[in-house]
């Protein structure tokens, strides 16, 4: 009859199994011999942790009673080391079922009991729990790691994409404007504004990689999070958009203080995005408001930003941090739609979160938290 024959490097879980007695060992690994696991031996408690620190084990048995270092000794060493601390454990036990009150409480991690002598049934059946448990985990952190990988590729190919598609525009937009220049003359109207519009558009394009490869540059930078002054932060960015056209007619408001722990460029950048929204959404009514705020949820300091202005359709809120994804109109406000999407990338790898709120045409705000 065939054998079924395991993949060669496919790696089986290991057990460790520890007793001082020759005979205990033996029997252990005749009642476990019918699982597909690696099974390894010790003879006493420092026999184990050298074990310990080599390999990585799904579950360990561990005799209580051996001289010189007993298993709760074994365990407590191996508690004590973040190498070791996870690896399950199950004392095996002559003592009395009554006295293994004072065994719980073990830190961290599965413990369990065996009493002597082991009933082979149940040995199997706490082994193989362990061994299915130590397999899933295995494969999520495979997953995981297998995740990270792609996106990690994927910021690198968008980086290298955006980069390298910004190429050919240039002699686009270059020869359109030669040929205006040196051409002019010869060509009517239509041509002319043909010709404007391909400029225009590679512009526009243009545009949309920049906003592209700085929104890959922000999963990437370097950051370096120290006490920051958000409001003069805020302020600096303020002074700018009071200069641009009709800003200077915003009402601003802002907290008096507030230092916060975060990378100062990175989250300058966020504040750029909310209050030039902020700016550019309200400056249309008559009377626009622009305040930086601070309130408090779940005893964690909540930072916002709200305005009058525009507001949009709260059924939309879920796109709002997307990028490109806009709730107005070009021709109403104009953008790309690649802000929200920045500053929700930088809040999230300083560790906290965003959300917005928004009414149509009464205004919005939007909320980060920095941990
Ligand atoms: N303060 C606000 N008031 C109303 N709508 C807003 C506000 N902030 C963002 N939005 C909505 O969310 C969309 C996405 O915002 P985001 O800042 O990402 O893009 P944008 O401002 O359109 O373009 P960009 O920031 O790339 O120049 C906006 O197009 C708008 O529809
Ligand atoms: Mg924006």
């Amino acid at each position: 009859m065939a054998k079924a024959i395991a993949p060669m490097n496919a790696a089986r879980p290991k057990v460790l199994l520890v007793d001082d007695v020759d005979a205990n060992l033996v029997a252990f690994e005749a009642q476990l011999s019918k699982l597909d696991c690696e099974l390894i031996r010790a003879r006493s408690g420092n026999e184990a942790l050298r074990a310990l620190l080599k390999h990585s084990f799904a579950v360990m048995l561990l005799d209580v009673q051996m001289p010189e270092m007993d298993g709760y000794e074994v365990a407590r060493y191996a508690r004590e080391n973040p190498q070791t601390r996870d690896v399950p454990i199950i004392f095996v036990t002559a003592m009395h079922q009554t006295e293994t009150n004072a065994l719980k409480g073990y830190g961290a991690g599965a413990v369990d009991f065996l009493f002597k002598p082991t009933n082979p049934e149940v040995l199997l059946s706490k082994v193989s729990i362990f061994l299915e448990l130590h397999v899933s985990r295995q494969k999520l952190a495979d997953a995981l790691e297998a995740h990270k990988n792609t996106l990690a590729e994927l910021e690198a190919f968008n980086y290298s994409v955006s980069h390298d598609l910004r190429a050919p525009l240039r002699p686009l937009d270059g020869f359109s404007q030669a040929l205006l220049e040196d051409y002019g003359d010869q060509l009517d109207g239509k041509a002319k504004d043909y010709l404007n519009r391909i400029r225009a558009a590679a512009n526009r394009m243009s545009q949309l990689i920049d906003d592209l490869l700085q929104l890959s540059r922000m999963g990437r930078a370097e950051m370096a999070a120290r006490p920051t002054d958000l409001v003069a932060l805020a302020n600096t960015v303020v002074e700018e958009l009071r200069r641009t056209d009709g800003g200077d007619r915003v009402q601003y408001r802002c907290i008096a203080e507030a230092t916060v722990v975060a990378d100062g460029r990175l989250l300058r950048i966020v504040l750029e995005n909310l209050l030039r929204n902020a700016w550019k959404f309200s400056h249309k009514k008559p009377q626009p408001h622009v305040e930086l705020g601070c309130s408090e949820r779940d005893g964690q300091k909540v930072f916002f930003v709200r305005d009058n202005g525009a507001g949009f359709n709260p059924a939309h809120v879920n796109k709002l941090f997307q990028p490109f994804q806009r709730l107005h109109t070009d021709a109403e406000f104009e953008g790309t739609g690649i802000g929200l999407a920045i500053v929700q990338r930088i809040i999230k790898r300083h560790g906290g979160t965003t959300w917005a709120e928004g009414v149509p045409d009464e205004g919005a705000t939007i909320y980060f938290t920095l941990p």
